[in-house]
Order: structure tokens, then C-alpha cells, then sequence
């Protein structure tokens, strides 16, 4: 059933309900382009199933559980594919364990795993917390692993769209306002900068507002000597830019045309529509979006070995993406079922 699966070109989920350490072993090596899912707690949620991961009484027992599973999508992983890790923090006898980096240390050691970015998920709101000792908890770790140091990853689909500069009584204002006026002003009364680099800053200055008129880029900062910090190091041993200010006299910062790279702190409020009452703990689709855009090439096939309410598989395929989802619980594979069905899916597994 697996392989015919994996060789059809239908985009409908494939669920498998059983223990996923057991059930990975199925698959095939090198077939799966990407993996996302989150783990249960140690010791925290009440799933519907007694011999589930995160019951076990020693949290270094639970560690090892993962790590076992893990060992298996590392096998099943294509070797340009990603796996993105979200796991929850547990506190034992008021120490907070660290779990997410234990288990993430571990993978990179024992398993050869490459940690690529380490994302805080901000929660923002965070679950209620009485205790009159410690702050609120309110951000879990999304970890990006890959297999090797060539990996599919579309950057396109990690930036944010640049607003668009503006033509105002023939002056051209940039994105963020900039529209050289003050530039002009500081080159010209600038004390430190010779006559011959005042004229090079306003030639280049007029050329790169010219480019942003063009479309070619959005915005730009410029960085003049004796007016604006060197944005990295003033030692011009350490920092190139530094280097440049003391030669030139200036240089610029100019912002990519497809928009600013997303950053590795995500404001994503947890959903609350997956049917609280049968499941404690689904994941915002919005914390899968970038990662099936930017490691799952479109068509390409996603695997969650925890798959719960079946977020993961949802929207891979909202996104033109196959996907194989594992729960031990068949309870939860029924709502994943149901979920996608409601979303005008056939299902299968
Ligand atoms: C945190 S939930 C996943 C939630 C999911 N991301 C969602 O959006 O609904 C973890 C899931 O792991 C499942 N689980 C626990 N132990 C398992 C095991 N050994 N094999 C497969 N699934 C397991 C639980 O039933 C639970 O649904």
C-alpha cells in the first residue's frame, strides 16, 4: 500500500495508525521530502492511548524513545530533504529539563543530523500559569534539521514582500521614506569627508535613488563616515564595511527586491479550531506553511510521524504537497480523516 502510494501522483493523505518507530520501518530509504511534527510533552498531556511516547517516568527514556523514532525518519529522509522538529519544554521538581535541546544535540552527535536553524515559535499567549516564582512560558522551539549540506530550500518563499517605493512631485521616496534628501544634506556639511569622496557620495547617492525609482531595488540606507555607525564592526580589522568607510568615505545598504528574509522568531497564535475536546495539543497550520513552501518541492511528499489532528497533512496538501501522516491513536486519525474530508478530500490508509 505504502509504495503504490508513493508512486501514485495523488495528492489525498495516506494515514497509518500504529506505534511510529514500528511503522517507519516500512518505508523505503531516501522517499520523503520533507518532515515536520511535534512530539507529545514528557509528562504532560493525557493522549488517547496508554502506551503513547511522553508516559514514560524517566524523561531520558522519553529522550531515547525519540531519538529512536528519529533514527528512522533520518533513514527515510531524501538526502536533499528537511525535517523541522516543534517540541515543548517540561519542567521536573521546578527544573526547567531543556528537552528540546537535549533531544536536538543528540540528533546532531549520535545521529549526523545538520541543525539549521533554531526558530522560537511565539505563542504569545501562552497557557495560563499561576505559579508566583517564575515567568510565563510562552515560546517552544521549531528545529530545522537536514541530511546533508545540499538541500532543496526555496527562498523565495521565506520573504516578506518589500512595500513599493513612490514617485511624489517627481522625487522618488523609498519604501521606508528614505528619499536621500538628508543624505544630501549630511555629505554636503560633513567635516570629515574630502571634497573628491563629497562628489563620489552624491554621483553614487543620485544612481542608487535612480534604482529604486527603476524598480531595481526597494530601499537602501546609506552609512556616511562621521554620521552613521559602520553597521557591523568599527574595527576595520574585523569588518570590510569599516574599511570601506575609511577609504570612501560611505557605502550602502541596499534591501533585497523580493523583500526582507524572514527571521527566526515567529508570532503565531495557537489555533483553536481543531476540536479541542478530542485533542489537547494541534499545531497552528500557520508554523507549517513556510516550512512545506520553502524544503517541500511542489509535489514532493511530506511525512509526520506524530501526526495527531493531521495539521501537517492538511496543508501539504492545501499546497499541492502529498503527504503520509502516523498516530498511534485511532481516534485522532478518524478526526484527521474527518478534518480533510471536510475540506473536500477522498481519504485513504
Ligand atoms: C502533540 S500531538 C501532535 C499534534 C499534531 N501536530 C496536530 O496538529 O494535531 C502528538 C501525537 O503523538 C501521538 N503519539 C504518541 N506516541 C506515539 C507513537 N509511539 N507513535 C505514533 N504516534 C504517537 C499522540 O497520539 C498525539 O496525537
Amino acid at each position: 500500500m505504502i509504495s503504490q502510494y508513493l508512486n501514485n501522483s495523488s495528492l489525498v493523505p495516506f494515514f497509518l495508525c500504529g506505534n511510529s518507530c514500528e511503522l517507519l520501518k516500512k518505508l523505503p530509504c531516501d522517499c520523503i521530502d520533507m518532515a515536520m511534527t511535534s512530539p507529545p510533552y514528557w509528562g504532560k498531556r493525557d493522549y488517547d492511548c496508554e502506551d503513547g511516547i511522553g508516559l514514560e517516568t524517566d524523561f531520558k527514556v522519553y529522550i531515547d524513545n525519540l531519538i529512536g523514532v528519529f533514527s528512522e525518519v533520518y533513514r527515510v529522509l531524501k538526502p536533499s530533504g528537511s525535517f523541522w522538529l516543534n517540541i515543548g519544554d517540561s519542567y521536573l521538581h521546578k527544573h526547567l529539563l531543556g528537552i528540546p535541546w537535549r533531544v536536538s544535540l543528540r540528533m546532531c552527535d549520535e545521529q549526523k543530523w545538520i541543525l539549521r536553524n533554531s526558530i522560537i515559535w511565539n505563542k504569545i499567549k501562552g497557557a495560563p500559569d499561576n505559579s508566583l516564582d517564575k515567568l510565563r512560558n510562552v515560546h517552544e522551539n521549531l528545529f530545522h534539521f537536514v541530511k546533508s549540506k545540499k538541500y532543496f530550500y526555496d527562498i523565495s518563499m521565506a520573504r516578506k514582500m518589500p512595500l513599493k517605493a513612490k514617485i511624489h512631485h517627481g522625487a522618488v521616496i523609498s519604501a521606508s521614506g528614505v528619499t536621500g534628501v538628508r543624505y544630501k544634506r549630511q555629505i554636503e556639511l560633513s567635516t570629515v569627508l574630502t571634497q573628491a569622496q563629497k562628489n563620489v557620495a552624491f554621483i553614487e547617492l543620485e544612481n542608487i535613488l535612480n534604482q529604486v525609482r527603476e524598480g531595481i531595488i526597494a530601499d537602501f540606507r546609506m552609512i556616511i563616515r562621521g554620521q552613521q555607525r559602520s553597521t557591523h564592526s568599527d574595527s576595520t580589522r574585523v569588518s570590510g564595511r569599516a574599511k570601506e568607510l575609511v577609504a570612501k568615505g560611505f557605502y550602502f545598504l541596499k534591501y533585497h527586491p523580493d523583500g526582507a528574509k524572514m527571521g527566526d522568531v515567529w508570532d503565531i497564535i495557537p489555533e483553536d479550531t481543531q476540536g479541542r475536546k478530542l485533542h489537547f495539543a494541534p499545531y497552528p497550520s500557520d508554523l507549517c506553511r513556510t516550512p512545506t513552501l520553502t524544503t517541500c518541492p511542489s509535489g514532493g511528499i511530506i511525512l509526520d510521524p506524530f501526526c495527531g489532528t493531521g495539521t501537517t497533512m492538511a496543508v501539504a496538501y492545501e499546497n499541492g504537497r502529498k503527504s503520509i501522516g502516523i498516530d498511534i491513536s485511532k481516534q485522532y486519525i478518524d478526526f484527521a480523516k474527518e478534518r480533510i474530508a471536510g475540506n473536500g478530500l477522498f481519504q485513504q490508509g
